[in-house]
């Protein structure tokens, strides 16, 4: 069930139309209770980075990781201030370019270097900016091969052959070393988890370096299926914990720990609301089709990720009646001129089903758990603008974000 009930959803469809995304500020902070034991919850802000959700973050004592310009811009935007706090914000990539630098520098931005380009790049401009080295394990693990981060196959990170070297470099310039950062990928699970904090104390010893702090980086999952099971924080916080005292005895000194998550935080705070608008059959699907499209929500046809459909009927009084002929399972897509613009798909791009309760045209279509790398992704594919954004909080909606017109889209190309 979602997180909302039908009649907010049906006020929120009216006030502000369809698609939409909405979001609930109360999951999002208790989320973020979860992980209150670790020293710094830096929120991967690609998830989400709405600049009321990296607000509420900000409210809660959460910093930020930006990966991007914009994401800095947004940081800056939502109050987050590196002079007021250090290290709040912090800047992961593994290439940076010359703007980005001086943002950076400008705004006392520690960089998470994942290359040893980038290291020099940062050095030249400013040989004693505080850094930390992201680490590629030698494994790494998410819910698809397009989430996985570390291994041979992935462009992330500084790797363990390239580490003694990185360090070297470091020393060299007088770069601020202040920790050690490993993200093996997205949507992984506790077994993976756990053999990243084993592989981060052999790393530390391996790079025969102080530092002040490590990350574990992200990659907690979310529960998307009914039998997906939440994530024990208790026991992740308790293998990392060990793992930093591993490192505090081998250091001699008390280090930070930081976790790094987005989709945990945000993915079951949000929803995407969309409306029916026809009803086809082919000889092998019943397609509902609505107003949403993987402009707005990618990551069915990106990753072949499942989100949960269900029908909020437009009629209040609606009673379920179940006629033997009326079909349960149905194929849902969007409006995009392209057969890939499906919600219900596996990682394959073959079409599946979910059940619906006799699904009308003008009944709304939420697609649940959808608030992590929901709206972030979403594009303006086949010119549709993006999608407003509404904030739930202490029993109010507001909006967080207009929807984009098509003059905003035009404005771009007058020149
Ligand atoms: N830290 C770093 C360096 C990352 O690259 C990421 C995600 C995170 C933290 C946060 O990971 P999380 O806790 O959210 O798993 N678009 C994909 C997910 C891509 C994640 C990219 N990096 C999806 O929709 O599943």
């Amino acid at each position: 069930m979602s997180i909302f009930n039908s009649n907010t959803l049906r006020e929120v469809a009216q006030q502000f139309g369809t698609p939409a995304w909405v979001y609930d500020a109360a999951t999002i902070r208790h989320q973020i209770r979860q992980l209150r034991d670790f020293d710094v919850i830096r929120f991967a802000q690609k998830a989400c980075s709405n600049t009321h959700i990296l607000r509420l973050m900000r409210e809660e004592g959460v910093m930020v990781d930006a990966v991007s310009a914009g994401e800095i811009e947004r940081s800056l935007a939502a109050g987050y201030s590196n002079i007021e706090q250090s290290e709040s914000i912090v800047f992961t990539a593994d290439i940076i370019d010359r703007e980005t630098v001086e943002l950076v520098v400008q705004h006392h931005i520690p960089v998470n270097i994942g290359s040893i380009d980038m290291l020099h790049r940062i050095a030249e401009k400013a040989p004693r900016h505080p850094i930390w080295i992201r680490v590629n394990p030698g494994f790494g693990h998410g819910h698809s091969e397009k989430t996985n981060t570390g291994g041979a196959n992935s462009k992330h990170g500084i790797t363990l052959d390239d580490l003694p070297q990185a360090i070297t470099l470091i020393q060299q310039y007088g770069l601020d070393l202040i920790g050690i950062h490993m993200h093996i990928g997205s949507g992984s699970d506790l077994e993976h988890l756990s053999q990243a904090c084993n592989a981060m104390v052999e790393i530390v010893k391996f790079a025969n370096v102080d530092i002040r702090a490590i990350s574990t980086g992200g990659g907690l999952p979310a529960p998307y299926l009914i039998n997906d099971e939440k994530l024990d924080t208790s026991i992740f916080f308790r293998l990392w914990d060990e793992a930093r005292r591993d490192i505090e005895n081998h250091l001699g000194h008390a280090i930070k720990l930081e976790v790094e998550p987005g989709r945990f935080l945000v993915a079951n705070a949000g929803v995407l609301l969309s409306e029916i608008h026809c009803l086809k059959s082919t000889q092998q699907h019943h397609f509902v089709l609505v107003d949403a499209g993987f402009n707005d929500l990618l990551r069915p046809s990106m990753y072949g990720s499942y989100h949960k459909i269900e029908v909020i009927h437009q009629d209040v009084n609606y009673k379920p009646v179940r006629s033997m002929a009326a079909p349960l399972n149905y194929a849902v897509a969007g409006p995009l001129c392209e057969s890939g613009d499906v919600f219900t798909q596996d990682a394959n791009g073959v079409i599946c089903h979910q059940t619906l309760d006799n699904p009308r045209v003008g009944d709304l279509l939420v697609f649940n758990d959808a608030g992590g790398y929901g709206a972030s992704m979403s594009s303006n594919y086949n010119s549709r603008p993006l999608a407003p954004e509404i904030l739930m909080d202490d029993g109010h909606y507001r909006l967080i974000r207009k929807r984009q017109q098509i003059s905003d889209l035009l404005a771009l190309e007058v020149l």
